[in-house]
């Protein structure tokens, strides 16, 4: 593998005060784009495609000093240095007119920023999170957006040149803290952005209309059944009381947390205040199924099991939210809810393979997955691009391949590993939100890191690196050696141990021809292939094998670890195990997959690539914009999902396991943009899982999308803004 090739810091700083300067992105080699920290771009930028704007922020990343001022270019696109963390300074091209949404999200060494007086338009999020900014200059009179400003924990210095204050959101500057910055305006104007929407925020609290909430406009997903009642309001902005019976102790902090982080100070005294009582309540019908009753003297949430009385308190948020505007409405009107899920499971898988995800930003994944009532979170662990998690048994693995250089294109370190002590802690979070962690380790194919360790686990003890593009490998697992089944039964007795799930994923998926013709001239192979009387010459004895070392390791995960194993559907399976969970995720091979599940009474999994993979732009042009063509999934293509695919009461019954957003991640470079792939799709997703068809819109869906979307903004969280993207 090659070195990893870091600038000293007496380099970095010379080339900044140095830029090179080109017309366009084309004009510099690969290697130019992915050493280049200061750079000056002169010509007529392109927006599209594999644009200057998507290689400057993808290609690049390095880049700290960005001279734009001379470059013919308008618009600066969406999403243009989305989480560019390395970037400190960016000179706008004089001829800019409008700056897209979340242009500079979290773009978290920024430190200043000057718009351009022909600037019109200021997109949301724009600058969101760009907590080291400290001084805006606003030349011209920009229209800003909802969030635009948010989050700058370092302001210090806003100037507006413009007499009249321009038009802002009244959440532009969320977040600002007042009295460390210091808005400069023209002599006279003070008076005018004193009393502007968005400007009032730098004087004096803005003052809030009192807000009662609406429910069904506040709840997604939406529940089984939802009664306004006649009664007076609850004014939640008070001092409560957490009441809670045995076993909910979770269930009370969980309650504490939801309260403090919307209403603040909480005051728990038996004495006095606003009663939240948790309870058990045996007579309802499902584990996750719960009531909520609100009345003014109180909410009283009750779940057949913990996990219901979760779910109550993930719901009680959201009415809490209100219409997002703010962190908290002062009132809910009298309510009741009865409420549980059409589906069990309902999952996000990630991908730290192929790009890592640090720890502590996968732990933040989980709460932001509870919201929704998703239960489930799937780590890919392992891929032909890299092994993520320690197995003390071989230490090689992570040490070895757990780092490489570069993704297709984009030519930076990709390292990490999750310990196993990490590992702990995350299921142990997981439980907290009642989110089960479940691992995936693949077989036999996308295993080139563990290969490129091992190449006895090949059929020819082949030597190959970690791969360093998308794609499939044409190295497998040798089926008829017996280290393959002695390093899984290893690695397996390992996984086990640490996460208590009672799902593992084996993955199954594209080790179909021709990558299993690798098994045809092996000797160990044809061996085995003698031994179990397989004696076709038509491909179909490579499944036979696949089969067979597949049998191996269900049995040793179902019978001696009482795993259920898991495994992505591949046509050629034909039979599926007793005791699986198998998952269609082949676009237009749903049928199949349903077919095969129910001819062999097995579970099936719903994440069929059209409705599912959010690793896809979810409108033409949105991120990731260079790929390997895939078509967008748009937000009413995840909305859409029917979890029963149109079949009957009894395979929802017998055979519909739950629902599943794949997060693929060779096209999605940092943890911020996970979030953008996912949200809200994953929302959309929660919904047809969670929600009874009947109960179902896609207007109602996007209605009470808004204030959701407006709470993830206001909390920092990034999501793809084309709501009604095109295909
Ligand atoms: C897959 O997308 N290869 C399961
Ligand atoms: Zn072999």
């Amino acid at each position: 593998m090659r070195k990893f090739f870091l600038l000293s810091a007496a380099t970095l700083l010379s080339a900044v005060v140095s830029a090179q300067t080109v017309a366009r992105m084309d004009d510099l080699k690969p290697e130019q784009k992915s050493m280049a920290v200061s750079l000056k771009l002169t010509g007529e930028l392109s927006t599209t495609g594999n644009s200057d704007y998507r290689q400057l922020r993808d290609l690049c990343f390095q880049m700290r000093s960005v001279d734009l001022s001379e470059a013919q270019s308008t618009a600066i696109p969406n999403n243009a240095f989305h989480s560019r963390h390395q970037l400190e300074q960016i000179t706008l091209p004089t001829a800019a007119k409008s700056i897209g949404s979340q242009a500079f999200f979290a773009c978290d060494k920024l430190g200043k920023i000057t718009i351009p007086a022909g600037v019109e338009t200021i997109g949301a999020a724009a600058f969101s999170g760009c907590t080291a900014l400290e001084e805006i200059t606003i030349k011209g009179a920009p229209q800003i957006a909802e969030y635009a400003f948010a989050r700058l924990e370092g302001l210090k210095t806003v100037r507006v040149d413009s007499k009249v204050p321009p038009k802002a959101d009244a959440t532009a500057f969320y977040g600002i803290n007042r009295q460390n910055v210091k808005l400069i305006v023209p002599t006279g104007s003070e008076k005018l952005y004193r009393k502007a929407a968005g400007w009032s925020l730098f004087f004096n609290d803005a003052k809030e209309k009192y807000q009662v909430s609406y429910p069904p406009y506040c709840l997604v997903p939406f529940p089984a059944e939802l009664r306004l009642q006649k009664g007076a309001d609850l004014k939640v902005k008070t001092a409560w009381n957490i009441i809670a019976a045995d076993g909910l102790s979770n269930e009370a902090e969980q309650a504490r947390r939801v309260l403090t982080e919307r209403i603040g100070n909480i005051v728990n005294s038996r004495q006095r205040g606003t009663q939240i009582t948790l309870a058990l309540d045996n007579s309802l019908s499902d584990d996750e199924a719960y009531t909520l009753a609100i009345n003014s003297k109180g909410v009283t949430a009750k779940g057949k099991t913990a996990r219901g009385v979760f779910y109550a308190l993930m719901t009680l948020d959201q009415l809490l939210r209100g219409n997002g505007s703010t962190e908290c409405a002062d009132a809910i009107p009298a309510l009741f809810i009865s409420d549980k899920p059409r589906t069990h499971v309902r999952e996000l898988m990630v991908d730290p393979a192929r790009t890592f995800i640090p720890f502590e930003d996968l732990k933040a994944f989980v709460p932001e997955m509870a919201r929704y009532k998703l239960n489930a979170m799937h780590l890919h662990l392992v891929d032909d691009q890299a092994w993520r998690i320690e197995i003390k048994k071989y230490p090689q693995l992570t040490a070895q391949a757990s780092s490489r250089w570069g993704q297709d294109d984009i030519q930076m370190p990709y390292k990490g590993y999750y310990t196993q002590e990490q590992m702990r802690e995350l299921v142990k979070l997981g439980a907290e939100y009642h989110v089960d962690i479940v691992p995936e380790i693949e077989m036999p194919g996308h295993e080139v890191a563990a290969i490129s360790v091992f190449p006895e686990l090949t059929c020819h003890q082949r030597q190959v690196p970690v791969r360093t593009t998308c794609g499939v490998s044409n190295e497998l697992l040798c089926p008829g050696n017996d280290f393959t089944y002695e390093f899984l039964g290893n690695v397996f007795k390992e996984i086990v141990d640490i996460f208590p799930s009672k799902y593992i994923h084996l993955g199954g998926d594209e080790a179909g021809n021709p990558a299993l013709d690798c098994w045809t001239d092996c000797p160990k192979c044809q061996a085995l292939k003698q031994k179990l009387g397989i004696k076709t010459t038509d491909r179909s004895e490579n499944w036979r094998l696949q089969g067979y070392l597949f049998d191996r390791m269900i049995e040793l995960l179902r019978d001696k670890y009482g795993k259920t194993p898991m495994f992505w559907y591949e046509s050629d399976f034909k039979e599926i195990q007793p005791g699986c969970v198998t998952f269609a995720w082949r676009s237009g091979q749903t049928q199949e997959a349903l077919d095969a599940a129910v001819r062999n009474n097995a579970r099936i999994m719903l994440c069929p690539g059209e409705h599912c993979y959010f690793d896809y732009p979810m409108s033409k042009g949105d991120m990731p914009e260079v790929n390997w063509g895939m078509p967008a999934t748009t937000l009413k293509d995840a909305y859409s999902l029917d979890p029963a695919w149109g079949m009957n009461e009894k395979f929802e019954q017998n055979n519909l396991f739950g629902v599943a957003g794949t997060l693929w991640s060779e096209c999605i470079p940092t943890v911020e943009r996970i979030y953008y792939q996912a949200y809200p799709r994953a929302i959309a997703l929660a919904e047809a899982g969670w929600t009874k068809q009947q109960n179902r819109s896609w207007e109602g869906f996007l209605t009470r999308l808004k204030p959701t979307m407006k709470d993830m903004m206001r909390r920092g969280i990034t999501c793809s803004l084309e709501v009604n993207g095109e295909k």
